[in-house]
C-alpha cells in the first residue's frame, strides 16, 4: 500500500471502529483536537500501564508523581519557557492564517529545518519562493510562544495570567526535595509522571501526531554530573528495547537522531530523538535530554535549597537530570500504523490489527454462534467470568464470519465461539487472530489456556 494511503486508511479505521473521534465534532471540531473513543481509551490505557509497569513499578529506583496541571507562573518564568518555548511562524499576507515556517520549508526542500535561525528561514523562503498553502506571499518568520495562557481569579481586571503546563518535568523539579524527604531515595533515582500537557501549536495536524493537548509519559532521572553520560546511554538503550520488545514497533523502522547545537531546547545540553518511519517519513517519537541546570535554576529563582549531600565527600551539589520523554498519544498513532495489516483470504481482503496481545483493546471476545437462549446461557456467563481478568468483548450481532472480521479489525487476539456442540461436549472453539487457527478447548479450562497463551505472546 502506498504510504499516504496507509495514513488515510488508518485514520478511517480509527474513526470507524471507535479508536479516535474528532473533538467537538457536532460543533465543527476544534483545530485538530481528538477524543479517544471506547477502543482508543482501552489501547491508550494499556500503553500507559505497560510504561508505568516497566519504568516505575518494576524498579526500585523510580517513584511516581501526579502533580497539578496549574502551577505558580513563576515556575514557567524560572524554567525559561515564558521566554524561550517558541516556534517560528509566518503569516499568509492575504488570509492572515499562520503557519510554522520550518514545516513549510521542510515540505518544499524535503530537508529538516530544525535549528535554522529566523534569518536563515527568511532567506530560504525568499530563495525557494515558498508561499502559503493557499498560494499567497508570506511574512518574515517571527517567534510564537507555545505556552497556553489562562486566567486565575473571577474578578475582571484582577485576573492573573497563569499557564497550562507545557511539559511534566517542572513539577518533578519543584517537588524534588519533598520526594527525596518522603521516600529517602538516594541519587541516582527517578521521578516519573503521566499526564496531559498543552501547547499552543500553530500548525497542529497529521491526525493525532501534533495536537494542542496530548498525554506525555516522562521521568527525570537525577544523577551526579560525573555520571550523566553513563545514564544517558543506559536510558537510550532501554527506551529502544522497551518500544521494540514490549510495544512491538519494528526495529528497522526506528532510528536515533541527535539534535544539532542550534536545535537544542533552551534547557538541554544534549538531546537525541528516537524517530519512527511513519507514512510521511521519519518523525520524532520520543526524546531523551540531558538537562544539567533545572534544579540549580529553580533554587536560584525560588530560594529553596535543592542541593543534596554526597554521602562520601559530604559535599553539597545540584543533581543533574537525564530525561526520557514519551508522547503517549503519538506512540498510540505509531502503534496503529505498525499494527495495520491487510491480506487476502479466499479472494477477500482481511484487515488485521496485529497489536501485541496484552496491548489490544480486548484480549478476548466471546461470540455465541447464534442468539438462541441455550447458547447465550453459556456464552454470557463465560464473558462475565473472563472480564474479571481481561478486557473481554461480547458480540451476538451478524454472522460469525463478519464478527471474526470485526474482531480482526480491532485487533482482538483470541475469539471464543460457543456453538451447539458446546452444549453437549462442554468445549468452545478458540480462534487465533493472526494465524486464524481454530481449536476446541474445554470450557472448564478456558481461563487457564487463555492465561498461558497471553503470557507467551
Ligand atoms: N519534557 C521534555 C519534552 O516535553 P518534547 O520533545 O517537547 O520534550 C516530548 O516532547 C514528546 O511529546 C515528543 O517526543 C512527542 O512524542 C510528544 N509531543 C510533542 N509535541 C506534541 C504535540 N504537539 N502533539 C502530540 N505529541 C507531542
Amino acid at each position: 500500500m502506498a504510504k499516504q494511503d496507509l495514513t488515510e486508511t488508518v485514520i478511517r479505521l480509527a474513526q470507524h471502529r471507535g479508536f479516535v473521534f474528532p473533538g467537538s465534532e457536532i460543533y465543527g471540531g476544534l483545530r485538530n483536537s481528538w477524543d479517544y473513543g471506547p477502543l482508543g481509551v482501552l489501547l491508550k490505557n494499556n500503553l500507559r500501564d505497560a510504561w508505568w509497569q516497566h519504568y516505575v513499578t518494576s524498579r526500585d529506583d523510580m517513584v511516581g508523581l501526579d502533580a497539578a496541571i496549574l502551577m505558580n507562573p513563576k515556575v514557567w518564568e524560572a524554567s525559561g519557557h515564558v521566554d524561550s518555548f517558541n516556534d517560528p511562524l509566518v503569516e499568509d499576507i492575504v488570509t492572515h492564517k499562520r503557519y510554522r515556517a520550518d514545516h513549510l520549508i521542510e515540505e518544499v526542500t524535503g530537508k529538516s529545518a530544525d535549528g535554522l535561525s529566523l534569518e536563515e528561514m527568511a532567506a530560504l523562503i525568499k530563495e525557494k519562493k515558498i508561499t502559503s498553502p493557499d498560494g499567497h506571499e508570506l511574512t518574515e518568520p517571527r517567534v510564537f510562544n507555545l505556552l497556553f495562557e489562562t486566567f486565575l481569579g473571577a474578578v475582571e481586571g484582577q485576573k492573573e495570567t497563569i499557564y497550562l503546563r507545557g511539559e511534566l518535568a517542572q513539577s518533578m523539579f519543584v517537588d524534588f526535595k519533598r520526594v527525596m524527604e518522603t521516600t529517602r531515595l538516594k541519587i541516582p533515582f527517578g521521578i516519573a509522571q503521566i499526564g496531559k500537557v498543552f501547547r499552543n501549536e500553530i500548525s497542529p495536524g497529521n491526525f493525532t501526531f501534533r495536537t494542542l493537548e496530548f498525554d506525555l509519559m516522562e521521568f527525570e532521572y537525577f544523577v551526579k554530573e560525573a555520571d550523566w553520560e553513563k545514564h544517558f546511554d543506559y536510558w537510550l538503550e532501554d527506551m529502544q528495547t522497551w518500544v521494540i520488545e514490549e510495544i512491538g514497533l519494528t526495529k528497522e523502522k526506528l532510528r536515533v537522531r541527535e539534535h544539532g547545537p542550534d536545535e537544542l531546547s533552551h534547557y538541554s545540553k544534549k538531546t537525541v530523538d528516537l524517530e519512527y518511519d511513519t507514512p510521511s517519513g521519519f518523525k520524532e517519537l520520543f526524546g531523551l535530554a540531558y538537562r544539567p541546570h533545572d534544579l540549580e535554576n529553580h533554587a536560584a529563582k525560588s530560594g529553596a535549597d535543592l542541593q543534596v549531600t554526597d554521602p562520601e565527600t559530604k559535599q553539597s551539589y545540584f543533581p543533574q537530570v537525564i530525561e526520557p520523554t514519551f508522547g503517549l498519544t503519538r506512540l498510540m498513532l505509531m502503534v496503529l500504523f505498525e499494527a495495520y495489516h491487510v491480506e487476502e483470504v479466499k479472494g477477500e481482503p482481511r484487515v488485521v490489527m496485529r497489536f501485541k496481545p496484552r496491548l489490544a483493546p480486548y484480549q478476548v471476545a466471546v461470540l455465541p454462534l447464534s442468539r438462541q437462549e441455550e447458547l447465550l446461557g453459556v456464552a454470557a456467563p463465560l464473558a462475565a467470568q473472563l472480564r474479571q481478568s481481561w478486557s473481554c468483548d461480547y458480540d451476538v450481532t451478524q454472522s460469525i464470519g463478519k464478527r471474526y472480521r470485526r474482531q480482526d479489525e480491532i485487533g482482538t487476539p483470541y475469539c471464543l465461539t460457543v456453538d451447539f456442540d458446546s452444549l453437549d461436549d462442554k468445549q468452545v472453539t478458540i480462534r487465533e487472530r493472526d494465524s486464524m487457527k481454530q481449536e476446541r478447548i474445554p470450557l472448564a479450562n478456558v481461563e487457564e489456556i487463555l492465561a498461558e497463551k497471553l503470557a507467551r505472546s
